[in-house]
């Protein structure tokens, strides 16, 4: 099977990682890709933005199928673009992406469908602020309600900066989404869809802020671990039951059936799971944990989901624990000081983001998230060990990462409210 791979980030190259292990697996190509991922794939320039473009790259390099990381190119309708022309893609419609981006759109999905959620007040000018406020309370959850790369949300106590946030987005041009705080552990859990059947993959856990005991703002994702030993008994059969088969249900009555990942994003409360969000691709950096635990090839899952043929496809893992820790560039999660040469970047379990190579073959920096590197272990503490030592032995200038990825986790201090 030939796999092209559209997308840049250390996501991608965990999925070239492990389609590379499926021995149905002879040819990889990548577009764009970064540093890291040439050793394992042909990489080809292409605008991710632009379907037509990614359609045409696909009909030059004739792949079985088209994995397509990023959402960009999804909400642009790439997928749509890809399947007009014959080629099978793993990734959804247009359409049915909008349930990433469209939080109102999500929300009205979740409504019709019956699942638990926040409850939410969509803002479309300045007057409606403090009334939202009010109406939520606070913690203030203050949302941009457009793509913002895990970046657009402020959730405070301080009225004022919700306020503020609330204004800042309208003034973007973007329709803001006030909700209700939900108080509890967040999960990230993926499921493999074929528009009717929703796989889900193990549950896994993001560090979303850029400091240590969650200090400072949100970022794409500092770090992630899987499996999560605090998980209630059931959790994901419970999601199964009231998030994914009611949202697939939902989207193939609408005409816009889910085909690719869906990602929820979850806070399991003292009242169970519910949603905050659900993304239309692999979240980043959880993939990265989520498929070095995969033993199941890949290749031939996402083909199979692509031609709407999952069927009982059942999943196997490996019984170990990942962690990942996000190295990230100066400033970041402003705008990242770039071009500083990396060292120590080489070598299996550090995955490439945010990294280029120049022509006299240094590797540099390139974006905010610049590397990920993964440990496994037989437990958390083990893979945190493996994963640190790791993250100690690359240099890169100003870079900073989070000390505290799984901690908690490993030291049994994660709890789910209302439980003992
Ligand atoms: P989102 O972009 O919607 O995933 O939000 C980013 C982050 O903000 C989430 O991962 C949570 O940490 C936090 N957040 C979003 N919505 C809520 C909510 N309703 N209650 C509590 N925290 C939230
Ligand atoms: N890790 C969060 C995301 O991929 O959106």
């Amino acid at each position: 099977m030939r796999i092209l791979v559209i997308g840049s980030g250390a996501r991608e190259h965990a999925l070239l990682r492990a389609l590379r292990r499926d021995p149905d697996v002879t040819d990889l190509h990548i577009a764009p890709g970064n540093a890291g991922t040439t050793v394992l794939a042909q990489a080809h320039p292409v605008d991710v933005a632009d379907p037509s473009a990614i359609a045409a790259l696909a009909e030059q390099v004739r792949p079985d199928l088209v994995v397509i990381g990023p959402e960009v190119p999804l909400v642009n309708g790439a997928a749509d673009a890809l399947r007009a022309r014959g080629v099978a893609v793993f990734g959804p419609s247009a359409a049915a992406a909008r349930i990433e981006g469209s939080k109102a759109f999500a929300k009205d999905v979740m409504a019709a469908a019956g699942v638990p959620t926040a409850r939410a007040v969509a803002v479309t000018d300045e007057a409606g602020i403090d009334a939202a406020l009010d109406a939520c309370g606070s913690p203030y959850v203050v949302k941009d309600d457009g793509l913002a790369a895990g970046k657009g949300v402020v959730v405070t106590e301080d009225r004022a900066a919700a306020a503020a946030h609330a204004r800042a987005v309208l003034e973007h041009g973007h329709p803001v989404l006030v909700e209700e705080y939900l108080a509890g552990p967040e999960v990230s859990l993926f499921a493999v869809c074929d528009g009717r059947v929703a796989l889900p993959l193990l549950p896994a856990q993001d560090f979303k802020r850029v400091g240590d005991g969650d200090s400072g703002p949100n970022t794409g994702g500092m770090g992630a671990y899987a499996p999560l030993p605090w998980a209630p008994a059931g959790l994901v059969d419970t999601v199964q039951r009231t998030v994914l088969d009611p949202v697939l249900a939902e989207m193939s009555l609408r005409g816009t059936p889910f085909a690719g990942l869906l990602y929820a994003g979850l806070v399991i409360t003292a009242a169970g799971p519910k949603v905050i969000e659900f993304n239309c691709r692999f979240g980043d950096p959880e993939t990265q944990v989520v498929l070095e635990l995969l033993d199941t090839p890949l290749g031939k899952l996402l083909a199979a989901a692509a031609a709407g043929g999952l069927g009982d496809t059942l999943l196997s893992w490996r019984g170990a624990a990942a962690v990942t820790v996000v190295i990230a560039a100066e400033n970041y999660p402003g705008p990242p000081v770039t071009g500083d040469v990396i060292s120590g970047a080489e070598g299996d379990g550090i995955l490439h983001a945010g990294t280029v190579r120049t022509d006299d073959g240094l590797v540099v920096s390139a974006g905010g998230r610049v590397l990920s590197v993964v440990g496994t272990g037989s437990d958390l503490a083990k893979a945190r060990e493996s994963a640190y030592a790791l993250a100690a032995s690359v240099h890169l200038r100003g870079s900073h990462y989070r000390t505290d990825i799984a901690l908690a986790a490993a030291e049994g201090r994660v709890h789910v409210p209302g439980t003992a």
